[in-house]
């Protein structure tokens, strides 16, 4: 027997060991289990549950565990519309979210209602699971399915593990972002697998001390770093990693015009790029809306960025683009064996470079043109 519940939008507060576990079809966790339905919930996908959660919540705050099944999310557009998050964990510390469970964001319905990047005016949609200030949290064994906006994301978090996810939202789903991290430190990635219609993982300004290993992207727009246009993002290594048929590989964004800011010390390491439209991509021009004014140059400043052993295949004929900012040339930048093949015809890839400074070591398909 599956339980499912639905709810419109939680937040919840608590600041003992937690461990919500999440089981599904009668799997029995050794803890004490809470399951909603005590607690006034109604497992027939239609009642808004939040009351009966957050109830079931706090009584496992006090007891140290907690249960419930599959999560279902309002699919209604109305219930959410301009709220930020399905379910959002505040000012916690060593929260565990483990258990094999779904989080069914159910947002085909509400796709549609996403134009934010047609009109200004617009509300966003929430993501399904946020975490602000939340420190020595671990996020393992989880599925999340068909999400309103971004999966899971991190807000000043310290000291997250997020480890055997499973994200999935179809290619053409609008701001479906796996996981977004921002103004956090200490952050571990690791055994995912995430395909969505939006980034794969965006780590976003004041983010430090970052490692993204094994996880695979696809279909998706891949791992970003940035959009940045002020502040910093360092300290990041993306190490073992797989993209398949994603808009991006490997990108670092910055606005232009920006603030001043710094993107440093970032490695991307043993990747395996299939069918990818821009496997290497640094853009310093990076425009999200349409309503964009002509480019001006960015004030972030990149450096230390190194690829090493990035091979496969571009859908595109550039398949390095470094597109760095007039005002604050990319330095020491390096690309050490680099196989990049063009999957068009028997044309070979090529690599395109504006500003871009730095140094290629072994192989290098396509041609390296970074000025030393
Ligand atoms: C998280 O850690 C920071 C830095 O040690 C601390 O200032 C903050 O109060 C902690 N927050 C929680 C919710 O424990
Ligand atoms: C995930 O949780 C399920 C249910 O508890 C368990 O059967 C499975 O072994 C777990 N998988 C991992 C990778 O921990
Ligand atoms: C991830 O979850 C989706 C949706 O439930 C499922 O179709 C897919 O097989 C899962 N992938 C892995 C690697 O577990
Ligand atoms: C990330 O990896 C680096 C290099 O392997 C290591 O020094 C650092 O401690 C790791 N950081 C985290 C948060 O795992
Ligand atoms: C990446 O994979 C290689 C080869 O399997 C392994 O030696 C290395 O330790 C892995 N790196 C990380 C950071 O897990």
């Amino acid at each position: 027997m599956s339980l499912f519940i639905k709810s419109s939008s939680m937040v919840i507060k608590c600041v003992w060991l937690l461990l919500l576990v999440l089981l599904i079809n009668n799997v029995q966790a050794q803890m004490k289990t809470f399951n909603v339905n005590q607690y006034g919930g109604v497992a027939d996908g239609k009642t808004d549950n939040s009351k009966a959660f957050t109830d079931a919540w706090n009584q496992a705050c006090q007891n140290n565990g907690g249960g419930v099944g599959t999560l279902l999310a309002s699919s209604e557009y109305q219930y959410s519309v301009g709220i930020d998050h399905w379910i959002v964990f505040r000012y916690i510390d060593n929260l565990v979210i483990s258990g094999g469970g779904t989080f069914d964001g159910q947002g085909a319905s509400s796709w549609p209602y996403n134009d934010c990047r047609k009109n200004p005016q617009c509300k966003a949609l929430p993501a399904s699971l946020r975490f602000d200030f939340a420190n020595n949290t671990k996020i393992d064994n989880i599925t999340l399915i068909n999400s309103k906006n971004t999966n899971i994301h991190l807000f000043a978090g310290l000291n997250v593990i997020i480890s055997n996810i499973n994200i999935s939202a179809p290619a053409d789903s609008p701001n479906t972002d796996g996981i977004k991290v921002g103004s956090s430190s200490i952050v571990q990635i690791y055994d995912s697998v995430i395909s969505t219609g939006d980034d794969c993982i965006a780590f976003l300004p004041e983010s430090t001390n970052l490692n993204v290993t094994n996880v695979h992207c696809g279909p998706g727009h891949g791992i970003s770093v940035g959009s940045i246009s002020s502040n910093s993002i360092t300290g990041l290594n993306v190490r073992n990693c797989s993209f398949v048929g994603t808009q991006n590989g490997v990108r670092i964004k910055t606005k232009s015009p920006s603030q001043p800011g710094t993107v440093a010390q970032v490695t991307f390491e043993n990747i395996e790029m299939d069918k990818v439209d821009n496997p290497i991509i640094i853009d310093q021009q990076y425009c999200a809306s349409s309503g964009c004014s002509p480019p001006k140059t960015s004030e972030i400043q990149i450096t230390d960025v190194k690829y090493n052993n990035i091979w496969g295949t571009s859908n595109t004929k550039i398949a390095v683009l470094l597109k760095c900012s007039e005002n604050k040339p990319c330095q020491n930048i390096e690309l050490r064996d680099i196989n990049l093949n063009y999957r068009g015809g028997n044309k070979p890839a090529k690599a395109s470079c504006l500003n871009a400074k730095g140094a290629a070591y072994g192989k290098q398909n396509p041609a390296s043109c970074l000025q030393s």
